[in-house]
């Protein structure tokens, strides 16, 4: 026993070893078996929290396309675009199913937080069994060893954003804007004030923190996109590559659209 290498114990704890490609490089990933995943309490909760990482992970993906669209007209210059944007932040907080999806939504953020704080913990512990033993670094870029301190400075702004604007438009007291002989709340001169130079004298410094959380949330992105559907379970030899394919377009477009309004908003009005 004693001139075994190191690694051996592994062996008794997966079905089986194989190198497979990935990316550049090779891994060489282990399949856990019946025993494993009974017995070692790590690995069966390591494997449970990064599926729940996935699935809210990718669930936020899904937020984050509608969130832009709806932020998107707030390129709608004038009184169109006061219209347009109010009557669409009155339907996102009455409708009933996207308040439903609302909540679903603060409940992914919070439980994504805590998941991904606890994977971190348990990831630095020592593992019996690794997931997958990577050989070299050929295949774990930047942002992928850097995934929860991204995930933290996404969070930062994610609390700063939210006090700008969702607890003004929930708790506190907001201009109206009168249309059709309603009054609704004028959430469109909140954002736009919040970017104005002339009315806020911190507009650049806010700019600033948009556009330096949408580079953490890019670089998140291109790492967890793809790595959301590999942790649930897809993997396939054609469609895998579109995935990491369409992860990278994903964490290109959607932060570089995101970032483009504070700093449009910034700019005409100054
Ligand atoms: C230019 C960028 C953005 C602008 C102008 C913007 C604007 C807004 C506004 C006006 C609200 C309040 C809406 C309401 O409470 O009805 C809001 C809510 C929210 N935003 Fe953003 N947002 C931006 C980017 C982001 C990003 C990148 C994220 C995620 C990382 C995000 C996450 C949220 C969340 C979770 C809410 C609460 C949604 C809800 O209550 O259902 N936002 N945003």
């Amino acid at each position: 026993m004693q001139d075994l290498p190191p690694f051996f114990p592994l062996l008794w704890k997966v079905r089986s070893f194989h190198l497979v490609t990935h990316g550049r490089g090779l891994i060489f990933e282990a399949t856990p078996t019946a025993y494993d995943m009974s017995s070692s309490g790590i690995l069966k909760s390591s494997l449970a929290k990064k599926y729940a990482m996935a699935l809210t992970g990718l669930f936020l993906c899904s937020f984050l396309v509608g969130h832009l669209l709806g932020n998107l007209q707030l390129f709608i210059p004038g009184e169109e675009g006061r219209i347009a944007f109010n009557e669409y932040a009155l339907f996102m907080t009455t409708f009933p199913v996207v308040k439903i999806l609302s909540y679903l939504t603060y409940a992914s953020v919070l439980f994504h937080v805590v998941d991904g704080i606890a994977l971190t913990l348990q990831n630095r512990k020592a593992r019996p069994v690794r997931y997958a033993v990577e050989k070299g670094s050929a295949n774990s870029g930047w942002s992928s060893r850097n995934m929860g301190i991204l995930g933290t400075l996404i969070l930062v702004f994610l609390v700063t954003h939210m006090q700008n604007f969702w607890w003004k438009m929930h708790f506190s007291e907001m201009p109206m804007h009168e249309i059709n002989g309603e009054q609704l709340k004028d959430l469109y001169t909140v954002v736009l004030d919040y970017f104005n130079p002339a009315i806020n004298s911190f507009a650049a410094v806010a700019v600033a923190v948009y556009v330096a959380g949408m580079a953490a949330m890019g670089f998140h992105l291109w790492h967890g996109f793809a790595s959301g559907f590999q942790s649930m379970g897809v993997r396939h030899e054609t469609y895998t590559r579109w995935i990491e394919a369409a992860g990278k377009a994903f964490a290109l477009i959607v932060p570089l659209a995101f970032a483009s309004i504070p700093l449009y908003l910034y700019m005409t009005q100054a």
